[in-house]
């Protein structure tokens, strides 16, 4: 069946629950034929921000967003942890998630370490970033269990949303089983990688790539600088200009496969669809510059800002999108399909070998035995998005928690619970070997830097 492109993309945008509208979804985009580079960009410039189909409704009710009571704004106390993530640190400080930014009892209560442990803990992550920005459960659950699993403590389901935490503070997280737990602020090449919107590549500033720079925050303010509106196309292209820059400085640029070749890109179109505001006159939503500060912990005029270190804030009078358009993985993978087609060079896999403007790319054929493509990433074919991302997230875990593996059923609950559902019932390639050594030509590959806590002082 041959469906509109307007047809498809309702799909996809519409799809709420899981899995079976996203298999609907994904089916139909595969019948999609590609778009030549012009229709592409098209598609890209004709976005809403709601993403490619319109949210179409708006209901003051149930979008509206509440700063006062129990969600009202409180910067974070020496003792509670910010990181990367303008979203998780604007969501602890209105009490969307836990205050102390580590997922800790009683917010998240540990469980009997025989049961499936992890699990019972992430509908509170689900909720809270539901309320506060229309994610989906399976996004965010799948997001949250990657974090527990390579950046926390799966045992008792507790990770944190910054820097490892002062011994005490979470009881489980530093003593975790994995003995290692970094937060993701440490999670360079596992979860945080170099090109992001606002936070330096890790190598670039001494490992710590948490810390917003307000340079970097200004070239993607300036993108809306004309009519004081961000668009999806606009920040597809300040991505581009970011890849161009790493390439060109940063001599440990490496886009390894899931941090940096779907996290940081996806961030970018996160901001647009998950922190414009709603209204009736603009039930797609729009995002001005003020909004786009607040959420960021940034004060000043362009382009003389200053980032309020931890003080990410949900701003007053605001509404998310809409729960029946909520942002799911469907249109994750929809969005970067679209901005990888319309500017190419965005699509990276590979790094610099040797000093900076030596960028080598690998194929997805190379390290899946033919499997995968990269094609698979740039064309609309997201169910082998899917599947490859699933997999991927598997065929890593072994890197962080290689003494437990096998061992752990709470690490196997994560994954069969909100890892492996993201491919639905698609009849995925299985991948017989990840041949990750194909990477030890990127001197990035191995940059690992471990942190202090990051706990934001005045
Ligand atoms: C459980 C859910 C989430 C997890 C585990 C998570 C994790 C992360 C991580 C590890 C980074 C650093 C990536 C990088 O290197 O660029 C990041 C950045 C980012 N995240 Fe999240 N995130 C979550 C939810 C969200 C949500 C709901 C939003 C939007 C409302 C969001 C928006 C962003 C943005 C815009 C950045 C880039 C920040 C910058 O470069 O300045 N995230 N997130």
């Amino acid at each position: 069946m041959k469906l509109s492109l307007f047809a498809v993309v309702s799909l996809v945008g519409l799809s709420s629950a899981f899995p079976a509208d996203l298999l609907n979804a994904i089916a139909d985009i595969e019948a999609l034929e590609l778009p030549s580079i012009y229709a592409a960009l098209d598609l890209s410039k004709s976005r809403t921000n709601c993403g490619p189909t319109p949210c179409g409704v708006f209901n003051a009710q149930e979008q509206f967003v509440s700063t006062t009571g129990e969600h009202a704004y409180a910067k974070p106390r020496s003792n509670q942890i910010r990181g990367p993530c303008p979203a998780l640190n604007a969501a602890a400080n209105h009490g969307y998630l836990d205050r102390s930014g580590g997922f800790s009892p009683p917010f998240h209560p540990a469980v009997d370490l025989t049961n499936t442990a992890g699990v019972t803990t992430l509908p509170e992550t689900v909720s809270g970033l539901g309320a506060a920005f229309g994610m989906s459960t399976e996004l965010s659950a799948f997001l949250a269990a990657y974090a527990i699993i390579m950046n926390g403590n799966p045992l008792d389901g507790t990770w944190s949303i910054g820097g490892p935490p002062p011994t005490g503070l979470l009881g489980g997280l530093t003593s975790g089983l994995l003995g290692d737990s970094q937060g993701i602020s440490y999670s360079h090449n596992i979860y945080e990688g170099d090109t992001s919107i606002g936070r330096n590549d890790a190598y670039l500033n001494n490992g710590d790539a948490h810390s917003l720079n307000v340079t970097r925050f200004a070239s993607a303010y300036a993108t809306g600088l004309g009519n004081d509106r961000y668009t999806l196309d606009g920040f597809a292209q300040d991505f581009l200009k970011k890849v161009q820059e790493s390439i060109a400085n940063n001599p440990y640029y490496f886009a390894a496969p899931f941090s940096t070749t779907l996290v940081a890109p996806v961030a970018y179109n996160f901001v647009i669809n998950l922190m414009s505001n709603h209204s009736a006159a603009e039930p797609d939503g729009y995002l001005d510059g003020e909004t786009f500060k607040a959420f960021f912990g940034v004060t000043g005029d362009y382009p003389n800002f200053k980032w309020l270190k931890g003080q990410e804030r949900i701003p007053d009078n605001w509404y998310r999108r809409p729960s029946s358009v909520p942002y799911g993985i469907p249109n994750g993978f929809l969005d970067l399909a679209i901005n990888f087609q319309a500017y190419p060079g965005t699509l990276r896999l590979g790094g610099n070998t040797n000093g900076v403007n030596t960028y080598v790319g690998v194929d997805l054929s190379d390290i899946t035995g033919g499997v995968y493509h990269s094609s698979d990433l740039l064309n609309l074919k997201t169910s082998n998005a899917a599947c490859f991302y699933a997999q991927v997230v598997q065929a890593v875990i072994p890197d962080g928690a290689a003494p437990l593996l096998g061992k752990l059923s709470a690490i196997l609950n994560l994954v069969n619970k909100w890892i492996k559902p993201i491919t639905g019932s698609f009849k995925c390639g299985i991948i017989g070997k990840y041949d990750q050594t194909l990477f030890n030509k990127f001197p990035g590959y191995k940059y690992r830097p471990k942190g202090q806590a990051t706990i934001y002082k005045e």
